[in-house]
């Protein structure tokens, strides 16, 4: 995609459609609007007064060939109503333009967002724009390439030069940002049988060359040695090994301490042997979302050179039944040396990132977040429709609401009582991995503190919102690449704790 800038009028833009993106209106105020009326015979009266566009959220019209305007059209797409206008208003009515028919068949096109000086506007109208047309069409035999975007440079009609500069970084940082997000996506879509621990190890490293950053692979010896037996105990069951990917950012010289991402990375959660309804098990592919934002956030922080120095871990297995995989009341070691007594092999994911947590502890933390396809039970708690977070360090948890609010990545506290850390005990191990049904999301969290050290710990379930079971503006049905944003508008505006 090639991004230009102009400062020139609407109407002398060369290309073949020109969007405009519009709040509410009831009556023709907007200069903008005003000549394009004029200009199409009373075009925009027309469709406003049917009824057709009056800029409310999700509306798109077009306006053939206005006379005096270069462009073959003019797109018209709905911002929603002006007072409520935010980031997500872009990036939404950008990501509903993304696959309009009108703009997917240009090859050029110019995006004016309004006079507004907001540049933020503008960053969230680029991630919106490349987010909403996200396809995956990889595993399609013969490329079925009729809906895709023919559209292959966008101009950026912006009034006035000082708001140009601000309005090309902040495009510039949406481009990188919604890259980010669309290689998570890409992840968590792809099949477990292509993306094994092994496969996720070796794009790590090649993202890792690519980028300038570290990467380090334990195999499983190495996973041995470490005494890592939570991911010992969920990897035995499958053919595949796992691996322990460790990967180190350091944009920031000083004598920095650490801010360490932890990703769960079960490529494939069949349950094991409590094994999982088949309903939607083939979802679980998409259990290494958490793997996969963390590696994201890493490419994600080298490419914007955040003056930082970030430590991403990534625990990689497969569950799987077989004769070899771990029962249930069979009772495992961890690397912390507590032992945990295994109710359901189907909560894999806490014995994976605890003895993950554990060993983030080498590291001297500045902080740690663990970002999990965790628990089902999230369907209840929030559903699709946001993030629980929890932790022990209430300045941390603020900061990632507000990275929530300019992402749109919702996000809400749940706590952790003496209740909740009551039903992770065991009668004869020091833990359970398993209290049973109640309280699911917060049971496992209380599970996980067992690991952490003195350092501020927050911990992201995105279990339902890896998934998007319909299609929104900006997000086609599937993997969402949920995380991303929040993780790097999160490190972008990092300082010290305190
Ligand atoms: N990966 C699942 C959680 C999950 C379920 C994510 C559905 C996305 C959609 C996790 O490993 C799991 O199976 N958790 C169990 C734990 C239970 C057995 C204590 C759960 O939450 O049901
Ligand atoms: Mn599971
Ligand atoms: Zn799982």
């Amino acid at each position: 995609m090639v991004l230009k800038y102009s400062t020139d009028k609407l109407q002398s833009l060369a290309v073949e459609s020109l969007v405009l993106f519009v709040p509410t209106f009831e009556k023709i105020r907007d200069k903008s609007l005003k000549e394009l009326d004029t200009a199409s015979a009373g075009g925009v009266k027309t469709i406003l007064s049917s009824g057709e566009f009056t800029g409310k959220e999700g509306e798109v019209a077009a306006i053939i060939r206005p006379r005096g305007y270069k462009a073959q059209r003019a797109i018209l797409v709905g911002l929603g109503e002006y007072k409520k206008l935010n980031p997500d208003s872009f990036r939404k009515a950008a990501g509903t333009v993304s696959r309009f028919r009108g703009l997917t068949t240009s090859k050029t096109a110019a995006f004016y967002l309004g006079s507004y000086e907001n540049e933020k506007f503008y960053q969230a109208a680029i991630e919106g724009y490349l987010l909403g047309g996200f396809q995956l069409l990889d595993f399609k035999s013969r490329e079925t390439k009729e809906n895709e975007s023919k559209l292959s440079q966008i101009t950026f009609a912006v009034e006035g030069q000082v708001l140009l500069k601000k309005v090309r970084s902040a495009i510039e940082r949406g481009v990188i940002i919604a890259d980010g997000q669309l290689l998570v996506r890409r992840l968590s879509f792809t099949p477990a049988n292509f993306l094994t621990p092994s496969k996720l190890a070796q794009e790590a490293r090649r993202l890792a060359r690519k980028y300038r950053f570290n990467c380090q692979v334990l195999d499983e010896k190495a996973i041995s040695k470490e005494k890592m037996g939570g991911l010992l105990a969920v990897a035995k069951g499958s053919t595949e090994s796992p691996r322990f990917i460790v990967l180190k950012y350091r944009g920031s010289r000083a004598a920095m301490k650490s801010i360490v991402l932890v990703g769960k990375g079960v490529t494939f959660d069949s349950g094991g042997i409590s094994l999982k309804d088949r309903l939607n098990m083939h979802e679980m592919k998409g259990d290494m979302s958490g793997a996969a934002v963390v590696l994201a956030t890493l490419v994600t922080a080298a490419r914007l050179k955040l003056p930082l120095n970030l430590v991403g871990l990534m625990p990689t297995t497969e569950n799987m039944p077989s004769g070899s995989a771990t029962r249930p009341g069979d009772i495992v070691t961890m690397r912390k040396g507590l032992t945990v007594e295994i109710i359901n092999t189907d909560a894999e994911g806490r014995l994976i990132l605890a003895d993950t947590l554990d060993y983030a502890g080498k590291f001297g933390p500045e902080a740690v977040i663990d970002i999990a396809t965790l628990t089902g039970a999230s369907l209840y708690v929030l559903g699709y429709a946001g993030a629980s977070i929890l932790g022990n360090n209430p300045q941390l948890l603020d900061r990632l609401k507000n990275a929530s609010d300019f992402t749109a990545e919702k996000v809400w506290e749940m706590p952790i009582w003496d209740d909740h850390r009551q039903l992770m005990k065991s009668e004869i191990a020091d833990l359970v991995n398993s209290g049973g049904r109640q309280a699911g999301t917060i049971a496992a969290t209380a599970f996980l503190e067992n690991f952490i050290g003195d350092w501020p710990w927050a911990h992201i379930d995105i279990a339902y919102c890896d998934l998007e079971p319909h299609g929104k503006p900006y997000t086609p049905k599937g993997a969402t690449g949920f995380g991303l944003r929040l993780l790097v508008e999160l490190l972008s505006n990092w300082k010290k704790l305190v």
